[in-house]
């Protein structure tokens, strides 16, 4: 018998180390919070999009009083990202959140496993890499590929 270890690069910067590139589709993560419908979690997440041409599309969770109706904004962005543009890789997204006070949690948001499943399969379609950028009021984690953070995944050749 052996142990499988599995491994996860993450990049520990602060926001004042962001290239600006980055910087700007962080700052557009930020803005989009302010687009957020969260009147049951007063959790307000926004996303932004870097696609493969420079545009950069954005999102925002949108609850619902049917709680499971809603939907995050890692998703919103990206189903809308695909929708709009289904030619275009999607390079980035940036994550970023307000709790019920309006502030920045410390605290890089972490992507629920919905929305894990939902990046690895844009990371498939494209057949490259989306680099994430999960974004705290400060400290901001860099991680190269979206599948890092989803192992021993369900994917579509699983089933073959
Ligand atoms: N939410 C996101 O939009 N993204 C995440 O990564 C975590 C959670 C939303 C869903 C719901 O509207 C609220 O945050 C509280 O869970």
């Amino acid at each position: 018998m052996e142990n499988l270890h599995i491994q996860i690069i993450i990049r520990c910067c602060s926001y004042d180390e962001l290239s600006p590139a980055d910087r700007a589709l962080a700052n557009a993560a930020r803005e989009a919070t302010n687009n957020s419908y969260a009147p049951y979690s007063h959790f307000s997440v926004g996303a932004a999009a870097l696609l493969e041409n420079g545009i950069t599309v954005s999102g925002s969770n949108q609850e619902n009083a049917a709680y499971p109706s809603g939907l995050c904004a890692e998703r919103t962005t990206l189903f809308y990202a695909n929708s709009r543009y289904p030619h275009l890789a999607v390079e980035a997204l940036a994550v970023a959140a307000r709790n019920e006070r309006g502030e920045f949690v410390a605290r890089p948001i972490e992507p629920c496993g919905a929305c894990r499943q939902v990046m690895l399969e844009v990371e498939s379609r494209q057949g490259r890499p989306m680099r994430l950028l999960l974004c705290g009021a400060d400290t901001v984690y860099e991680i190269g590929d979206a599948a890092q953070l989803l192992p021993l995944s369900f994917r579509a050749d699983s089933m073959r």
